[in-house]
């Protein structure tokens, strides 16, 4: 299989990669358009859009370089069409559409989920690939959810946040600690030199049947508690101390979660013995340490693509084209990018193409 190009503009990272058809990577780059979004306290979409559009024919130019390919050498197309913010996702797609017309190369829509869920399976991580059935735990800024990835376009939601997603709620306690945006690097930075039992935040949703999650109730908790401390501001002290309770809790909360998704995933697909975690959040060291923890404890083990793997990127776009396209899923150039694309709608999707509909 020749080189695949990917490409990722679901949110604020613009990014292109070169994959080789047996996953090795060719040439990758991410611009995070962190300084553009940053006075504004969190991503602004017709920002984002404007930037994608902005560096993203400039960046594929760089990624070929860097390869020392051309777009003679290029074998197909893969770009993120869902789920995200709609004006970064058409860039995107309508960009990888117009290569792939003018080469007249094949076009594969890759649903940004599934491109963390494969992430997994790239040559490298675990030996041989992680093998299907597993067990997905995404937890970014935009998605906390669990999920059984058993196939290419196979997954089943087994549970994932009632409100906020788990880097939300990092950002949006940062926040109220005056620690900037993207909040969650800063918050564990700061929660290193709190104690993690002064505050006895609640623990939403723990020991509940299920693996869904919450985390508004554990948001406002802190946002009371910090409206309660004498003198207004916080001290750095009690700003580490509550960064601290306020991870703890997280991680509580996270270990507990993961452990039902386990169990049930256990019952379903008794093979199943590994944990993935992705999304920015799982670069944060405790919370690792607690997945291991409940992953040991269930008979499984837990692996985290590294971090550059783990958060938006477009080796996992290039990577998911390449998985799909051995299976003969290409799609049609009249395929829409679309804001919401939830992953059970795949293998009907899937359905219908093998079938012609
Ligand atoms: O997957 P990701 O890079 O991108 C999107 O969701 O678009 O995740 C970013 C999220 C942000 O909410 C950020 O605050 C959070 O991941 N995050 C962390 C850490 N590093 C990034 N949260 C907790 N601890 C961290 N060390
Ligand atoms: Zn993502």
């Amino acid at each position: 299989m020749k080189p695949v190009l990917g490409i990722e503009t679901s949110c604020d990272e613009t990014a292109a990669a070169l994959l080789d058809g047996d996953g090795t990577i060719l040439a990758e780059a991410v611009l995070t358009q962190r300084a553009e979004h940053q006075p504004y306290g969190g991503v602004v979409p017709e920002i984002a859009a404007r930037a994608h559009l902005h560096y993203l024919p400039g960046l594929i130019d760089e990624v070929l370089a860097k390869a020392g390919a051309g777009f003679a050498d290029v074998g197909a197309v893969a770009a993120t069409c869902g789920p995200g913010l709609i004006g970064g996702l058409i860039v995107g797609a309508q960009l990888a559409k117009g290569i792939a017309l003018a080469r007249g190369l094949p076009f594969i829509a890759v649903n940004h989920l599934e491109a963390h869920a494969l992430t997994a399976r790239l040559p490298g991580l675990v030996d041989g690939g992680a093998p299907f059935p597993y067990l997905l735990f995404l937890l970014s800024g935009g998605h906390s959810q669990c999920i059984a990835v058993t196939g290419v376009g196979r997954h089943r939601r087994l549970g994932g946040t009632i409100d906020d997603a788990a880097g939300e709620a990092f950002d949006k306690v940062a926040k109220q600690l005056g620690l900037g945006w993207p909040g969650g690097p800063a918050l564990e930075k700061l929660a290193a030199e709190g104690n993690p039992a002064a505050f006895p935040f609640p623990r939403p949703m723990l020991r509940r049947a299920g693996c869904d999650l919450s985390f508004s109730g554990l948001k406002t908790a802190v946002m009371q508690s910090l409206a309660r401390l004498p003198g207004g501001l916080p001290t750095r002290q009690q700003a580490a101390d509550v960064a601290a309770s306020f991870q703890q809790a997280v991680v509580d909360v996270l270990a507990d979660r993961a452990a039902h998704a386990m169990a049930i995933m256990r019952e379903e697909w008794p093979q199943a013995r590994l944990l993935v975690v992705a999304g920015g959040v799982a670069a944060n060291t405790q919370i690792r340490h607690g997945l291991t923890t409940a992953a040991q404890a269930h008979g499984f083990t837990m692996i985290a693509p590294p971090m550059r793997l783990c958060s938006d990127n477009a080796v996992m776009v290039a990577w998911a084209g390449i998985e799909r396209l051995r299976l003969g899923l290409v799609d049609a150039m009249a395929t829409d990018a679309r804001p919401r694309w939830p992953l059970e709608a795949l293998a009907e999707e899937q359905h219908a193409t093998a079938n012609g509909i």
